[in-house]
């Protein structure tokens, strides 16, 4: 259902959310797709969140009160010419839009043979949200390509180097709301064989996760330890409550079978945490 057209042009919707996340559940809320920081700003003037590719994410089956912002227009393009600052070492591009999906961006450095980011490889984000979390894995992280990033603020625009802010694991210390409009890339000159071989690496460390609708691991790993190892020892892997179930294959992983509720996903968090010994911090994030 189309709404009153914003003021500034911005494309204002009410929309399921379950589409736009990867675990396929989410009741409806006002949608602002914004394409130039005109639009953001009006869309920024009421409660918002910001929706990067919903791969984190379990949203509530009753919808939300607040905006849902999603990035498009100048925020989904892709600038790859060398910056000023490129060398023949360094790769240093224009700037690649929050709302462009991770995936896709991937397979154009790997053609063209820029290394730096093949550790994110098989994370089914947007660059702003995996920047703002620093996905990644063993193999690198959203941290090791980034160059300059433009960041959208209650109080207005900044453009800022990630060497500004403290980087951990699964996390950029980039404040909540705060919105990651672009970024600019770093990347090291290599071949598109070495960059392949790079991401064929860390894709393999995959072969053990489910391919069903999931937000991803549901608990970071507590002090180094899998966290799945924990709860596959604790013995739930497959267990199920309605639609939703601890993956038999990768237990850190909880899957949508098919027409599951945020509920169901809260009550396999909830009993995780009692059945685990150890203190989980989750990793994905329940709206509201
Ligand atoms: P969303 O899920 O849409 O949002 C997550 C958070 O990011 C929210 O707080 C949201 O407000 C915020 N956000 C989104 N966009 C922006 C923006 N532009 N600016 C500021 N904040 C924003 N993660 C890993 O780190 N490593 C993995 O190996 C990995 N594997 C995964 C495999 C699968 C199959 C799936 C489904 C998920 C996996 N994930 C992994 C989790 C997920 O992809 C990451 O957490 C990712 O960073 C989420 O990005 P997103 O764009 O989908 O954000
Ligand atoms: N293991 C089990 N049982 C399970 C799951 C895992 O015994 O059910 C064991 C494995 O056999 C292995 C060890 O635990 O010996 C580690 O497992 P795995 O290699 O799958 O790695 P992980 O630590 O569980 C991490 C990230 C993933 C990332 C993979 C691959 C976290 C929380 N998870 O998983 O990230 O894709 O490494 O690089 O850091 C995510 O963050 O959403 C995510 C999927």
């Amino acid at each position: 259902m189309t709404l009153a057209a914003s003021l500034t042009g911005a494309g204002v919707e009410r929309l399921a959310l379950s589409r736009f996340t990867t675990l396929g559940v989410g009741g409806e809320a006002e949608v602002w797709t914004v394409g130039d920081h005109a639009q953001l700003s009006e869309a920024m003037s009421a409660p918002y969140r910001i929706l990067g590719g919903g791969s984190n994410l379990v949203i509530s089956d009753a919808g939300l009160s607040e905006r849902v912002i999603r990035l498009g227009g100048a925020f989904a393009s892709t600038d790859l010419t060398a910056g000023p600052e490129s060398n023949p070492e360094r790769f240093v591009s224009g700037w690649v839009g929050g709302g462009v999906p991770l995936p896709g961006l991937l397979r154009k450095l790997r053609t063209l043979g820029f290394s730096g980011l093949e550790g994110t490889v098989g994370v089914p984000a947007q660059v702003g949200g995996a920047v703002w979390m620093n996905a990644g894995t063993r193999f690198g992280e959203m941290f090791d390509g980034l160059y300059q990033l433009e960041i959208a603020t209650p109080e207005g625009v900044r453009q800022l180097s990630p060497s500004e802010l403290p980087w951990g694991y699964r996390d950029s210390a980039i404040p909540r709301n705060h919105i990651v409009t672009r970024v600019r890339l770093a990347l090291k000159r290599s071949t598109p064989q070495a960059v392949s071989a790079k991401m064929e690496e860390a894709d393999s460390a995959r072969k053990g996760q489910p391919k069903m609708k999931t937000p991803g691991c549901a608990f970071k790993n507590p002090g180094g330890v899998s966290a799945g190892r924990l709860i596959d020892e604790a013995g739930l892997k497959g267990c199920q409550i309605g639609q939703a179930m601890i993956s038999p294959q990768h237990a850190n992983f909880i899957v949508n079978l098919g027409g599951a509720s945020a509920e169901e996903v809260h009550a396999l968090l909830t009993l995780i945490r009692q059945r685990v010994g150890v203190k989980l911090e989750l990793e994905y994030e329940l709206w509201p």
